[in-house]
């Protein structure tokens, strides 16, 4: 049943004020929930695209590897992503009010280490390599990404680890022909 539906289920407002149990009680649930690194581990099984988040303002420059982003809709076009709540540059995000999704084309895996702190690099530094621009949003776009999507934040919700970042799409780029970097298996491959 979905929420809101005619046949009953509670509407998107209901189900924010009530816990879940309340709504959907689950029994034995303690018996099959997953433990964090089971989790973990079947979400490892899941392939992904591999991108750089980047944002800039009034609160200075910053970005990060990220494989949690997903469009939400196409009317109006809007995309989220999901920043870890211990990450040092999601203040920047908040702050700046934009943010620049950058999918990875396969030859910029160098690019996705020194964003995920692999290579020791923070904040300003990061954008030591790669070769950027500022657009529309003013959130820095890497010319060789597959695909780009500039956003304004109009939603930040923290669930759980994370904050959960929507913003609505202001611009969008992308080339054809040059293959993606994927992350799959905690590896890093080309499609
Ligand atoms: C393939 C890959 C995907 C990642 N996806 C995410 C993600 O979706 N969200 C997130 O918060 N961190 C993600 N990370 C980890 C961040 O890139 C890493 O914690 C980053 O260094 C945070 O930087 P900061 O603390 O300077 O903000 C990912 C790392 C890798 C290698």
């Amino acid at each position: 049943m979905n929420a809101g539906d005619e046949k009953g289920g509670p509407t998107p407002t209901a189900f924010a004020r009530k816990r879940r149990d309340d709504i959907w009680p689950l029994p034995d649930i303690a018996a099959v929930m997953p433990d964090r690194l089971q989790f973990r581990d079947a979400m490892a099984r899941v392939g992904t695209s591999v991108h750089i988040v980047t944002t800039d303002g009034k609160a200075g420059v910053a970005g990060i590897t990220a494989s949690a982003v997903t469009s939400v809709s196409d009317d109006p076009p809007t995309m989220l992503i999901c920043v870890n709540r211990s990450s040092h540059s999601a203040p920047r995000f908040f702050a700046n009010g934009v943010f620049c999704i950058n999918t990875l084309a396969a030859d910029d895996q160098a690019l996705a280490d020194d964003f995920a702190g692999r290579t020791g690099l923070h904040l300003d530094a990061r954008f030591q390599r790669g070769s950027w621009v500022r657009e529309v949003s003013g959130a820095p776009v890497l010319t060789s990404a597959i695909a780009i999507f500039e956003c304004r934040i109009i939603e930040l919700r923290d669930i759980a680890t994370h904050h959960v970042i929507v913003g609505d799409v202001l611009a969008v780029r992308y080339r054809k022909e040059v293959a993606g970097l994927g992350y799959h298996d905690r590896r890093y491959l080309n499609f």
